[in-house]
């Protein structure tokens, strides 16, 4: 079968197309025929090997897919040949066939949009973990979200719109913040251009009740500052590169609540929550309420152009691989 490999860690062009061996079916897994992929940003950092864990080289790197049903391990129930199905797994995505474990795996109706389901699971569902259960986002909340043009910012804008948020979209380009507007932001600061403290002080006199901040660095100070007494600050990731310090003092000046959301942990820390955000989520999506902004395709034999575009901050929303 294509598939993407990274043989030796490095940049997203140490990742070139091959043909490889399919990966053999284990116990409890389906194989997927691919339709479409989604790039995330953990993918760049698997890529990288600066990702949390770390997977022995060569892989196929890929975390979330589409595709239908080829094969079906002899222990798997409810699953069959021939499903429409999204997958999710730390590797392997990028190529012609995929194998996932059974409980990563969810049947989709006839007549999904393959390329819109592959760019739903990761992003979208960390935004909506975050704003209905770490944040507790409830209608009429200020929020303001960082890099609210990227795959798991632009999700939390739309989903903070459907949870009935107020919210202020903080982004670096016209475009990003064109499409957080489109998608339900009222407010947007495009931060390379406007001092964001003061930007939020002027616009929010308030103050915020919920931060979400996927981004880090330089912006989360300001961001957190911008709450007010007892407002709620969730950490979701670094994409800047920069985990920041955040003085002590503000957290007892403001009386606020520094909350921080991580998938794998999520899953088996709060399972109820976990499904119950699980099925309104696609619910939201079935129907079409919640339904990811694609800002770019790449075919599987530019993986590495697609990962590039990720690693630099430039994707709207999510990034797409069609297979
Ligand atoms: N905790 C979890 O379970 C979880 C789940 C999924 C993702 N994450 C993490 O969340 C973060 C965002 O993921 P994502 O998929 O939304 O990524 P993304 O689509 O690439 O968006 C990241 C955003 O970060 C900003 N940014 C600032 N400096 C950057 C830099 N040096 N390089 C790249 N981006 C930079 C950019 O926004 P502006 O330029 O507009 O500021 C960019 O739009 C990542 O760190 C990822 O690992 C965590």
């Amino acid at each position: 079968m294509r598939a993407a490999v990274c043989a030796s860690y490095g940049s997203p062009e140490h990742v070139f197309v091959s043909d490889i061996d399919a990966p053999a079916l284990g116990p409890g897994q389906v194989r997927i025929r691919v339709h479409a992929a989604a790039v995330n940003f953990p993918d760049v950092l698997l890529v990288a090997d600066k990702y949390q864990l770390s997977v022995p080289v060569p892989f196929t790197p890929g975390s979330e897919m589409s595709g239908t049903i080829s094969e079906v391990a002899d222990d798997v129930d409810g699953l069959a040949v021939g499903d429409l199905v999204t997958g999710t797994a730390l590797v392997g995505a990028f190529a012609e066939e995929a194998v996932v474990g059974a409980a990563a795996v969810n049947r989709l109706p006839a007549g999904t949009d393959l390329r819109l389901a592959a760019a739903f699971g990761v992003a979208h569902r960390t935004a909506y973990h975050v704003l209905r259960s770490v944040g507790r986002v409830q209608p009429g909340d200020e929020l303001v979200v960082l890099g609210a043009g990227g795959g798991v910012g632009l999700a939390a804008v739309q989903l903070g719109a459907l949870l009935g948020a107020t919210f202020t979209a903080v982004a670096s380009s016209d475009e990003k913040l064109a499409v957080a507007a489109q998608l339900g932001a009222t407010r947007l600061i495009d931060h390379r251009t406007t001092d964001l403290r003061q930007a939020l002080k002027d616009q929010i006199p308030g103050g915020t009740d919920v931060v979400v901040d996927p981004v880090g660095g330089a912006l989360a100070e300001p961001a957190l500052r911008s709450l007010h007494y007892g407002g709620r600050f969730v950490t979701v990731g670094y994409a800047s590169g920069e985990v920041p310090r955040i003085p002590l003092n503000l957290v007892l000046l403001k009386g606020i609540t520094i909350l921080g959301f991580q998938f794998i942990d999520f899953v088996g820390n709060a399972p109820d929550e976990w499904a119950r955000n699980e099925a309104e989520l696609v619910e939201l999506f079935v129907d079409g309420r919640a339904v990811p902004h694609v800002g770019a395709v790449f075919p599987l034999e530019q993986t590495s152009a697609a990962l590039r575009l990720v690693a630099d901050g430039q994707a709207v929303g999510k990034v797409v691989i069609e297979i």
